[in-house]
């Protein structure tokens, strides 16, 4: 057998550790693995790599992805699915293993209707992945999170502070709850609860009458609040129609408008791609490595077009058309949570 492995969309700190696992996993079985660059472009351009024992050893704990990744939509190039299919064919694949978020198993259920057997595993920090409870990438930001929070306390109270931390998280506010509720936010904007500034700024004002001197707000980069960043056609969308937040200013915009209607000084921080970047947490290592071992057991028991998914304490698989396009959001349970803590 012969396979071939890509990383799709934005990249997460665990990406190496599934490419060893799968790689790992594959030799054990005698098979040869080829490394499809950038993501979908590199199938399309027919610009891959073979795999080595060599190749995959030292890249447990480092972050990115030794393959590089893109936001390369096939269905938006010229014959795009062909062409995936062709340079399938041309190497002798029998299958890809698609490492990726909702798009990218969108493009590889797109792939295994087109006749090229696709496997996916999933990852992204949003965490939005349907069908699974944690996708690769999502620990290790959140403790990216909770690091920065637990900075932005101290500088906060130092200064009696409003300090507004924007993170990532576009249809769903994984990072948000999660992050926020670990990191002892005193307010959370999520794109799951369309919101107002006045529910913020009359909380805020709550605190310091009873004492606390200074807040910690986290916002979602896609968090709805009335008023504020509301114009989402004017800053464009990737090759898969997502907007591009990192335009929006939402965590800017969110900490002049507290501002002026407290009076209280408010700073504000982007933690933007920092989110993405590092080594991985263990959690993050162990689980990449249970997906590739798992995504590669299902090629070899010839279930193609799959993705792996964590359910309670097993991996196990869900059809890839059950994942496509749908956009898994925190659930009101959460959300309550960490709602309680304000
Ligand atoms: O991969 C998800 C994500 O990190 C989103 O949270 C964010 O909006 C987006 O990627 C940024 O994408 P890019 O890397 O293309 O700027």
């Amino acid at each position: 057998m012969r396979i071939g492995i890509l990383t799709g969309g934005g990249d997460v700190p665990p990406l190496n550790a599934a490419i060893r696992a799968v790689c790992r996993r594959a030799f054990s079985y005698g098979w040869e693995v080829y490394g499809i660059l950038d993501g979908y472009r590199g199938l399309i351009e027919g610009d891959l790599i073979e795999l080595t024992p060599e190749s995959v050893s030292d890249i447990l704990n480092r972050g990115g992805t030794m393959l590089y990744s893109s936001r390369t939509n096939p269905q938006k190039v010229e014959n795009g699915v062909q062409r995936c299919v062709e340079t399938a064919k041309k190497y002798g694949l029998d299958a890809v293993i698609a490492i990726g978020g909702d798009d990218t198993m969108g493009a590889a259920y797109v792939l295994s209707q087109a006749g090229l057997p696709a496997v996916g595993i999933p990852k992204t920090i949003d965490n939005d992945v349907a069908e699974t409870e944690y996708c690769l990438g999502f620990d290790t930001a959140i403790n990216v999170i909770v690091d920065a929070l637990d900075r932005l306390h101290t500088t906060a109270a130092s200064h009696h502070r409003v300090l507004v931390c924007e993170v990532m998280g576009r249809g769903a506010g994984w990072l948000a709850i999660v992050g926020g509720m670990a990191g002892g936010a005193d307010y959370i904007f999520c794109p799951e609860v369309p919101d107002k500034l006045d529910s913020v700024v009359e909380h805020i004002r709550r605190q310091r009458e009873q004492g606390k001197k200074y807040s910690i707000v986290v916002v979602a980069e896609g968090a709805q609040i009335e008023g504020i960043g509301e114009e989402v056609e004017e800053i464009g969308t990737d090759a898969f129609g997502n907007p591009l937040l990192r335009k929006r200013g939402i965590g800017q915009r969110l900490a002049d408008a507290i501002e002026e209607a407290t009076g209280f000084a408010t700073r504000h921080v982007v933690l933007g791609y920092i989110q993405r970047g590092g080594s991985p947490t263990a959690f993050d290592r162990a689980l990449a490595t249970r997906f590739g071992i798992a995504a590669v057991d299902l090629v070899k028991e010839g279930k193609i077009g799959y993705m792996v998914a964590l359910k309670g304490r097993e991996i196990v698989p869900v059809k890839l058309e059950k994942i496509a396009g749908v956009t898994e959001q925190v659930p009101q349970s959460f959300i309550e949570a960490a709602r309680a803590m304000f």
